[in-house]
């Protein structure tokens, strides 16, 4: 079976509490042989959790930031704690980080200063973002250019912008990454966009336990249904299952610099 990866999975919360291992092994039954788990899940406290649960499995690696969400928790002190965590082992990223202007749960203000120097951290330690954002496409995009992110490397996650959020990653150097979402019955304006795309910067990810993709809406997700969101890359893009693994496996090790 060919193996592939899961780009983005939330796996430190209470829904995997004390069944990591099984999520592990029904991944791998598919090919899942490898997950970045997103340590910016819920404030900060999910980063050390994150950093901790993959020092003891060799197919995890982490990332570490504060969600866009939670910006008003980055104070400078966190900021400095968090810049500590990601020079641990297995540390691949700088991550989730960016905008959300749907929810606007912190104010924008707060949004912008916490990206801001949570992208001079990555700048520092030279590594690549996981980047967040939602309906905050122009700022987004200017906030990246202004901090010099096409040096970093990065991809914007979760994918559900327009076309022209998309130029702009490719233009920075970035990948995208498609969800569940592309799965979704509604979802023909991003399927278009992912058709198109150039398939060395494309990767695929769960955002597990958030976005189960169809047929198994309703279900928790978990690492192991990014099979779903591959099967219908394969589809759009007219090749074989394995095709797409091989590749989008191939430009998340490339993004990430993953060793193996
Ligand atoms: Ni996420």
């Amino acid at each position: 079976m060919t193996p592939f990866i899961d780009s983005h999975a939330h796996l430190d919360g209470d829904d995997y509490q004390g069944q990591i291992d099984e999520v592990l092994v029904r991944a791998a039954a598919v090919g899942v042989t490898q997950i970045v788990c997103i340590g910016a899940s819920a404030g900060y406290e999910s980063n050390p959790k994150t950093v901790d649960l993959v020092q003891e499995r060799p197919t995890l690696f982490a990332t570490v930031g504060i969600h866009p969400h939670d910006a008003k928790l980055a104070t400078p002190e966190v900021v400095e704690k968090i810049r500590g965590l990601a020079q641990r082992p297995k540390v691949v990223a700088i991550g989730e980080i960016g905008l959300d202007y749907y929810y606007d749960h912190s104010p924008r203000e707060e949004q912008h200063q916490a990206f801001r120097a949570f992208l001079g951290v990555a700048r520092d330690l030279k590594l690549p973002v996981v980047i967040h954002t939602r309906d905050a496409e122009d700022d987004t995009l200017q906030i990246l250019k202004d901090e010099g992110a096409q040096g970093l490397g990065g991809v914007i996650h979760c994918f559900t912008g327009t076309e022209k959020l998309a130029q702009g990653a490719l233009d920075l150097g970035f990948y995208v990454s498609f969800s569940g979402v592309l799965t979704f019955k509604s979802a023909d304006p991003l399927r278009s966009i992912a058709r198109d795309l150039p398939r060395d910067r494309v990767l695929v990810e769960t955002d597990c336990p958030y976005l189960t993709p169809v047929p198994l809406r309703g279900k928790k997700n978990e690492p192991a249904y990014v099979l779903y969101t591959a099967q219908k890359l394969a589809e759009l893009w007219q090749v074989d299952l394995d095709q797409v693994k091989r590749q989008t496996a191939e430009n998340t090790r490339r993004l990430f610099r993953l060793s193996c």
